[in-house]
């Protein structure tokens, strides 16, 4: 998998409507980086959902890392509270799409109860926050790239629904496909859903989203949130239980939907603004 991480000057524009998918990379490099550690305020109008968040994440991933430790303990916890909850048989060999994955708190907390030829496979359009960290932090907690191993990429372009690069058989027919924190990141839900549900072993692969439940919108974190991530307007920061399940219907992954709201979420400081996260656990199982 090619890193993309050269940069070179060239002639187009990104205005709404002209947003590529890249093979390349914009250099947008240290400008957005704020000394003061502050989240970086991108102006990136114009270029697709994917590209935005690389921007975002690759900036911030060390920040992100720090102030998310105390979220992604919690969700470690929950999940492994939730075993027999999720459904798979976890004495037989199992295959799990950790989508966005970051730095990998979904693979990490599943890999200790699964058998040794399981994999896990991340992906995630930023490197700092996500394929390398992953594949670093998996390296350092001594798991083989042939049990779990991220790669750099997105799968919700819709202007290339199916990228070469994530065609082959080894990134289909996952017994879990997974999304932890990130569903909010995407401009259109329903769509990620589908195109992610795509990946899902057909007749049972399990479908599991991790998310906040209906957030502040229109707050102050709210506009922190959407300016610092280069969300569209309208984007939310979560999800009330109804709106989840028209997601899982839509995307034919509803067969024994769950949605559970997970006890005493963690606090994250946001640029002094301190948020107390609501978080939920969803699953459903793909029909066919
Ligand atoms: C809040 S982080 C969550 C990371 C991790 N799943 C966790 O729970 O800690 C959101 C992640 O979504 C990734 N991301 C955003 N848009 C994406 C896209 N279109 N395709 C793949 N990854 C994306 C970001 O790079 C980032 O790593």
């Amino acid at each position: 998998m090619s890193s993309n991480s050269h940069s070179h000057s060239h002639e187009h524009e990104h205005t709404p409507g002209n947003a590529h998918g890249h093979s390349h990379s914009h250099d947008y490099g240290s400008q957005f980086i704020d000394p003061t550690g502050r989240i970086p305020m991108v102006d990136t109008q114009g270029l697709t959902q994917a590209e935005r968040s690389r921007i975002h994440f690759d900036n911030f991933a060390k920040a992100h890392v720090d102030k998310f430790a105390e979220g992604r303990r919690f969700i470690a916890k929950n999940i492994q509270d939730r075993l027999d909850w999720i459904g798979v048989d976890f004495t037989k060999p199992v295959r799990v799409l950790d989508y966005a994955c970051g730095t990998g708190v979904v693979s990490h907390s599943l890999a200790p109860y699964v058998t040794p030829t399981s994999q896990f496979v991340g992906i995630d359009v930023s490197d700092t926050l996500g394929a390398d960290q992953y594949n670093i932090t998996s390296a350092a907690l001594g798991f083989t790239p042939e049990f779990m191993k991220a790669y750099k990429g997105t799968l919700l372009e819709p202007t290339d629904p199916n990228p070469t690069e994530f065609s082959a058989s080894e990134f289909f027919n996952f017994d879990i496909v997974a999304c932890s924190m990130s569903l909010h990141h995407f401009d259109d839900p329903a769509y990620a859903m589908q195109q992610l549900a795509k990946r899902a072993r057909p007749n049972g692969g399990v479908f599991i989203i991790i998310d906040n439940t209906e957030a502040p919108v229109n707050t102050e974190i709210h506009k922190i949130h959407q300016q610092a991530t280069g969300h569209g307007p309208h984007t939310a920061m979560g999800y009330a239980e109804e709106e989840m399940r028209k997601y899982f219907e839509g995307a034919g992954v509803a067969v024994e939907f769950e949605y559970v709201v997970l006890e005493g979420g963690p606090e994250i400081d946001i640029e002094g603004y301190k948020w107390h996260m609501q978080i939920f656990i969803s699953k459903g199982k793909r029909d066919e």
